[in-house]
């Protein structure tokens, strides 16, 4: 067997503790993890590319197996590119499957070879999003133990 290099692709506007709990959950399963951000042109994000790479790889810094990178365009073209095994994706609840069923099965339609792996996080993450991590930060609410301390003062300096 050839060790694994899996992706964790995702939006990460910003990263939050439950992405982190997911990183860390799937950094001791596989040989080498990429989380990948999309670079979507569609949505008007929060934080850049940029800034979200940077905020990536300095919350991932612990990971000696852990590589941040981006990607445009189709993810298993992505995936053909770097040559990986395997597409990392968390389920919170069943609100989430599914989506995450309709896209993993698209993408195996797309690239039979590759391989969705779906983790659940900690239960205490089950009710998290970037999304509502938004919200909050932008409406003057604390998000203190939802994303990591790097990411909370980020997020007050974007805010105000
Ligand atoms: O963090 P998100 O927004 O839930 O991540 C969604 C993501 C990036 C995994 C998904 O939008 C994606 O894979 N986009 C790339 C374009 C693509 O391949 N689309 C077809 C999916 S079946």
């Amino acid at each position: 067997m050839q060790p694994v290099l899996a992706i964790y692709p995702g939006s990460f506007d910003p990263v939050t503790n439950g992405h982190l709990d997911l990183i860390e959950r799937g950094a001791k399963l596989f040989e080498r993890l990429v989380v990948a951000i999309l670079q979507n042109t569609e949505k008007s994000p929060l934080f850049s590319l940029a800034e979200r790479t940077e905020m990536l790889c300095e919350v991932t810094a612990p990971f000696a197996n852990v590589e941040v990178d981006c990607f445009h365009g189709l993810l298993v073209e992505y995936a053909r590119q770097r040559k990986a095994k395997v597409l990392l994706r968390g389920i919170r609840a069943v609100s989430d499957y599914e989506f995450e069923l309709q896209m993993a099965m698209m993408n195996r339609k797309l690239e039979p070879g590759l391989e969705t792996v779906f983790m659940l996080p900690a239960i205490e993450y089950s009710f998290l999003s970037s999304r509502l991590v938004r919200e909050i930060a932008q409406l003057g609410g604390s998000v203190s133990g939802l994303v990591p301390v790097a990411i909370e003062r980020r997020l007050r300096a974007k805010v105000i």
